[in-house]
């Protein structure tokens, strides 16, 4: 089968698409799917280049890429939730490796779930990662509720839309830190308040439109010192929530100074969040947008944009 393989960390480059890697077998609890198409998102950059997950992709050859799309091709034994011929998606066993940017992958089943009818397979494999991290933030880790306040440093990107979503559906008051068209596209999804980082600063005492102040929540998708600066704005027992990108110098003593708890997400395969997600889609209650596209024999550029910070949300194509 067709895969993309690299036999060392580095650029896009290490990247090589190869038309002769064995087509893997379920193991009993597992399907394989025949994959129509895999998302791209920031930690197949992070793996590729030896950061982020790494450490858990076994020896090379690796192949790196999670949030497939496809159709169920074969079951191991013992599977009950598919048949032959379900479009299905989902993140296989990261942090392990899915093995996604490849024609065929195997996962555990309760790692998949059904395509729904209204959804095509190219959007559908835009979602499973960063939506998955949306609700494990949102609905668990934050465990957001009606009448609080919600800060989302990294509004506009793709986990941050997904959040904005969720937190406004759950009854809270959104505010968004994000800039250009993604202010916009926040508006649309009923965001309260957007700020616009290349004009303001969120912690800016003399933010135009008021200070930001007595957040319940900050959820933090940038890193750095972010969640850092946003520890003041928040309230006693408030909690903050990042995605572990090098932040937290200082986090610990400030946040125990101001009464602010503070955590972690590293997302999990989880049927429940998914199906959560996919309901919401087919009743028309959740909004994603179609990503751009490319033929997976264009992974190398695509990596490329991706590490120069101009990549659209992107899914890689394997049956057009
Ligand atoms: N821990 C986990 O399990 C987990 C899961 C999923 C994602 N993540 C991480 O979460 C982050 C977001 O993922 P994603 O898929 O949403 O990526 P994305 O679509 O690329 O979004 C990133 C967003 O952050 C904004 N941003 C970056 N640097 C900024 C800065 N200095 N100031 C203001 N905004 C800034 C970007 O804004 P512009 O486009 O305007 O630059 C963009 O909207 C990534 O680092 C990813 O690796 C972690």
């Amino acid at each position: 089968m067709r895969a993309v393989v690299q036999n060392e960390f580095g650029g896009p480059e290490v990247l090589t698409l190869i038309e002769d890697a064995p087509v893997p077998d379920p193991i009993p609890t597992e399907v394989q799917v025949r994959v129509s198409h895999v998302g791209v998102n920031p930690v197949d950059g992070k793996t590729r280049g030896g950061a982020s997950v790494a450490k858990l992709m076994g020896p090379f050859p690796i192949t790196v890429g999670w949030d497939i799309a496809g159709e169920v091709s074969a079951l191991g034994a013992g599977v009950n939730r598919f048949a032959v011929g379900d479009r299905v998606f989902g993140m296989p066993r990261f942090p392990y490796p899915a093995k996604g940017y490849a024609e065929y992958v195997t996962s555990p089943s309760r790692h998949l779930v059904r395509i729904p009818d209204s959804l095509d397979s190219a959007t559908a494999a835009s979602i499973p990662l960063p939506a998955t991290t949306a609700y494990q933030i949102v609905h668990e880790a934050a465990d957001v509720r009606s009448g609080q306040t919600v800060l989302v440093l990294g509004a506009g990107g793709t986990v941050g839309t997904y959040v904005v979503q969720m937190a406004k559906k759950l009854g809270a008051t959104v505010i968004g830190h994000a800039t250009g068209g993604k202010l916009k596209r926040l508006e649309v999804l009923g965001i309260d308040r957007v700020i616009d980082y290349a004009s303001e600063e969120f912690d800016d005492p003399n933010l135009g439109g008021g200070p930001v102040s007595d957040v319940d929540v900050v959820i933090d998708l940038i890193g750095g010192q972010f969640a850092l600066r946003a520890v003041p704005l928040t309230k006693w027992d408030g909690i903050v929530v990042g995605v572990p990108s090098g932040q937290q110098q200082g986090l610990d003593a400030a946040a125990a100074q101001a009464g602010v708890r503070w955590t972690n997400v590293i997302v999990e395969p989880d049927h429940v969040a998914l199906d959560y997600v996919a309901t919401l889609i087919e009743n028309g209650e959740f909004h994603v947008p179609a990503p751009a596209t490319a033929p997976l024999e264009d992974v190398v550029e695509v990596h490329r944009q991706m590490d120069d910070g101009r990549l659209p949300k992107t899914v890689l194509t394997l049956i057009p």
